[in-house]
C-alpha cells in the first residue's frame, strides 16, 4: 500500500498530535506555505463532472419528468436544470453505472412512443427508454457539459459498441448515419469520451469477467472504436471492487497491460461510509482516494514503459499518456443493500460530515491533478445526489455546496502545498491532518480550500506566500452548519456556503479556520 503524500507532509513537519477532542488549538500552530509556481499539473475542469444512470428517480422523476408543471416542452424539470447549471458541470457521464451494461443503445433512439419497454435487471426495473441518445444529447446542450458515454460491455456485443460510435460520430453516407438524420439529428455529435464497460471486475455486474477476458474483449471493443472515430478517447474499466480477497491492484495491473496502447484513461470508483459512527475516522476517508490515485498512478507509469514499438520492437518512445477518470466516488452507505432495487432506491440524505467528506475528496482530485483528469460524482439528482426533488420542487443536499464551490472556483495550476498540521489516529490512518488543504494559482488569482477536520476546535493556520503579497480584499467562503448531523430539506437549509470578505496585504496571513467546516479563500495576489 502506498503512503498518501499528506501522510508525508503531515509526518515529516512533526507537527504535535492532538486526540480529538484534544488540546486547545494554541498548542497546535498549523501552516500552509504556499509558491505561486510550485506546480503539481494543470487542472482539468472535467475532474467537478457528474453522472446520471437509469437507476430510481434520478433520470425520470430526477431531470426528467414528462407531464409535470415543473418541466420543459422535452420533459426537463426547469428546476432541476437551474441547479445543475448553478453547479457548472463540466462533464456529464451516462448511461451507468450497472444499467449501462445490459443496455441496447437502439432502444433508445426512434419516436418515443414506438420505443420498447425492456426488464431492467441492475436495478429490478421496467425501463421506458423514454430518454435515449437524442435526449441525453439535447439535456448536455442544455446544461453546457461534455458528454461522456458507457459502452456496454458487459451483455453488449462489438458491433452494437461500435455502431452507438457511428450513430453519434459519424459523417459518413452509412446506413447508421441516415438513421440519425431520420430519427432528426443531422449533424454528428463528435462524443470525445466514451467508457469501455463499467465496473467490469464486479461479481454484480451484468456479464462481468476476469480482468484477462475484460482486458481482451475490451481491446477489441477499443481499436474499432478508434477506427470509426480516431478523436474518440477511451476509458478502461479500472478497479471499484474493494471487498476482501479482492485483487484490485492485480485487476488495474492486467487491464492495463492489454490496454495501454488504446485506453486513454483508467477509471476507478469508490464509496465510503460512516457506517460505525465514527467521526474522526469517516471523515479521514479521502486518504483512501489518495491512496488509490497514487497506487495506481504507479500502475499506470509501469504498464507505459514497457510499450514496445510494433514496428521495430523497441521501447516506445511516444509519449502516450494514461490518466485516471475517478468517474464514481462519493459518500454511500445507508440507502444501500439488497433492498435496493425498484423505484425510491439509493436515495441518501446528506448531512454536514458527508459535505466535509466529499470536500476531501475533492482536496485529494486537486491534489492529484497531474494524473486525474476526470472524475463523475456519482450522481446528480436524487441517486446519492447532491439534487432532491419531489413533485412541488427540490432542496440541495448538504454536498452540492463544496461541488458548487469546486466547480466555480478551482482553475488554472494544482499548487503542491506545504502544509503543517496537528494530527490525530484513526481507526483506519495513522497521523490524520486535522488541516487538509489544496490550491490553485490562475493568473494572479489564489483559491485555497480547507476542511477543518476538527469536530470542535478552530484551528489557526500561518498562511505563507513565499513569492507574492495578498493584495487587498479576500472572499471567504464557509460551508458549514451547526454540527456534523445537521441536514438540508425541503423548506429548511442548515447546510449551505457562507460569504463574507476580510482584508489582508502582507505576505501572510493567519486565519482561524473553524471546527467542522470546508473554507475557500479566493484571493488576488501582487
Ligand atoms: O452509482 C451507483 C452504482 O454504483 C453504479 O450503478 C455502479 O457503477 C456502482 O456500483
Amino acid at each position: 500500500m502506498t503512503i498518501s503524500r499528506r501522510k508525508v507532509l503531515a509526518a515529516s513537519a512533526a507537527a504535535p498530535v492532538l486526540l480529538a477532542g484534544g488540546t486547545a488549538h494554541a498548542a497546535a500552530p498549523a501552516s500552509i506555505h504556499i509558491h505561486s509556481e510550485r506546480h503539481r499539473g494543470e487542472i482539468d475542469r472535467k475532474i467537478f463532472g457528474n453522472f446520471i444512470e437509469h437507476l430510481g428517480r434520478c433520470i425520470d422523476g430526477g431531470i426528467f419528468e414528462e407531464g409535470s408543471p415543473l418541466s420543459d416542452k422535452h420533459g426537463f424539470r426547469k428546476d432541476v436544470l437551474k441547479a445543475v447549471k448553478d453547479m457548472n458541470v463540466p462533464l456529464l457521464r451516462w448511461p451507468g453505472g450497472n444499467f449501462s451494461s445490459n443496455y441496447n443503445w437502439r432502444d433508445g433512439i426512434g419516436p418515443r412512443n414506438a420505443r420498447p419497454k425492456r426488464l431492467e435487471m441492475a436495478w429490478g426495473t421496467v425501463e421506458g427508454n423514454r430518454f435515449g441518445t437524442h435526449e441525453f444529447m439535447d439535456y448536455v446542450e442544455q446544461t453546457g457539459s461534455e458528454p461522456y458515454i458507457c459502452l456496454n460491455l458487459g451483455t453488449g456485443t462489438w458491433s452494437e459498441a461500435q455502431q452507438w460510435i457511428e450513430y453519434v460520430n459519424g459523417n459518413q453516407d452509412t446506413a447508421i448515419v441516415a438513421e440519425r438524420k431520420k430519427n432528426g439529428r443531422d449533424k454528428p455529435w463528435k462524443v470525445k469520451y466514451w467508457g469501455l464497460g463499467n465496473e467490469m471486475d464486479g461479481y454484480w455486474q451484468m456479464g462481468h469477467r476476469s480482468a484477462a477476458d475484460y482486458g481482451a474483449y475490451a481491446l477489441e471493443a477499443a481499436k474499432l472504436a478508434k477506427l470509426t472515430d480516431p478523436e474518440v478517447k477511451l476509458i478502461a474499466a479500472g478497479s471499484s471492487n474493494y471487498r476482501a480477497g479482492s485483487d484490485w491492484i492485480g485487476w488495474n495491473r492486467t487491464v492495463l497491460e492489454y490496454l495501454k496502447d488504446y485506453a486513454d484513461y483508467i477509471s476507478l470508483h469508490l464509496y465510503v461510509g460512516n457506517t460505525g459512527n465514527d467521526y474522526a475516522d469517516f471523515v479521514a476517508s479521502p486518504i483512501e482516494m489518495d491512496q488509490k490515485i497514487e497506487t495506481v498512478a504507479g500502475i499506470i507509469d509501469a504498464a507505459l514503459a514497457t510499450r514496445t514499438d510494433r514496428a521495430t520492437g523497441q521501447l516506445s518512445k511516444d509519449g502516450r499518456k494514461i490518466y485516471i477518470a475517478f468517474d464514481e466516488w462519493n459518500v454511500w452507505y445507508r440507502a444501500r443493500g439488497d433492498g435496493q432495487r425498484g423505484r425510491r432506491i439509493l436515495e441518501e440524505r446528506y448531512n454536514l460530515e458527508d459535505a466535509l467528506v466529499v470536500a476531501g475528496f475533492l482536496n485529494s482530485l486537486v491534489n492529484h491533478a497531474d494524473v486525474v483528469k476526470i472524475a463523475n460524482l456519482a450522481q446528480l439528482v436524487n441517486v446519492i445526489a447532491p439534487i432532491f426533488t419531489n413533485d412541488q420542487g427540490l432542496f440541495l443536499q448538504t454536498i452540492y455546496y463544496p461541488l458548487q464551490l469546486f466547480a466555480n472556483n478551482m482553475k488554472g495550476n494544482s499548487l503542491r502545498l506545504l502544509t503543517q498540521s496537528p494530527t490525530y489516529q484513526s481507526k483506519r490512518f495513522d497521523k490524520v491532518p486535522y488541516i487538509d488543504a489544496s490550491a490553485a494559482m490562475d493568473g494572479n488569482r489564489l483559491v485555497l480550500n480547507v476542511v477543518n477536520r476538527h469536530q470542535d476546535q478552530a484551528i489557526n493556520v500561518v498562511i505563507g506566500l513565499e513569492d507574492k503579497r495578498f493584495s487587498g480584499s479576500v472572499q471567504v467562503s464557509e460551508v458549514n452548519g451547526p454540527d456534523i448531523k445537521a441536514m438540508n430539506d425541503f423548506g429548511s437549509t442548515l447546510v449551505s456556503t457562507k460569504t463574507r470578505h476580510i482584508d489582508a496585504s502582507a505576505n501572510t496571513l493567519t486565519y482561524s479556520f473553524p471546527p467542522h467546516a470546508q473554507t475557500m479563500l479566493v484571493a488576488t495576489l501582487s
